[in-house]
């Protein structure tokens, strides 16, 4: 069973819109991310509004 470390980045950066991290390129700005995996192979961003919830995952594949 994997144990998967999630790191709530959006919390440590209050106020800034649109979070980038190295080597990942979302397809629009977005508020939210969290490394679902330690080595952060899986990372899923999301944005929030009253109505809609956006989430987009970007799994990172090895060889
Ligand atoms: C919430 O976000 C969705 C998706 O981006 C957008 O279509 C919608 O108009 C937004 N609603 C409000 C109330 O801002």
């Amino acid at each position: 069973m994997l144990i998967f470390i999630v790191f709530l980045l959006g919390a440590m950066f209050p106020g800034t819109h649109g979070i980038s991290l190295p080597g990942i390129k979302t397809t629009e700005p977005f508020d939210h991310v969290a490394q679902l995996d330690e080595r952060g192979m899986f990372t899923l961003f999301w944005n929030f509004n009253s109505t809609h919830i956006t989430f987009e995952a970007h799994v990172e594949t090895k060889g």
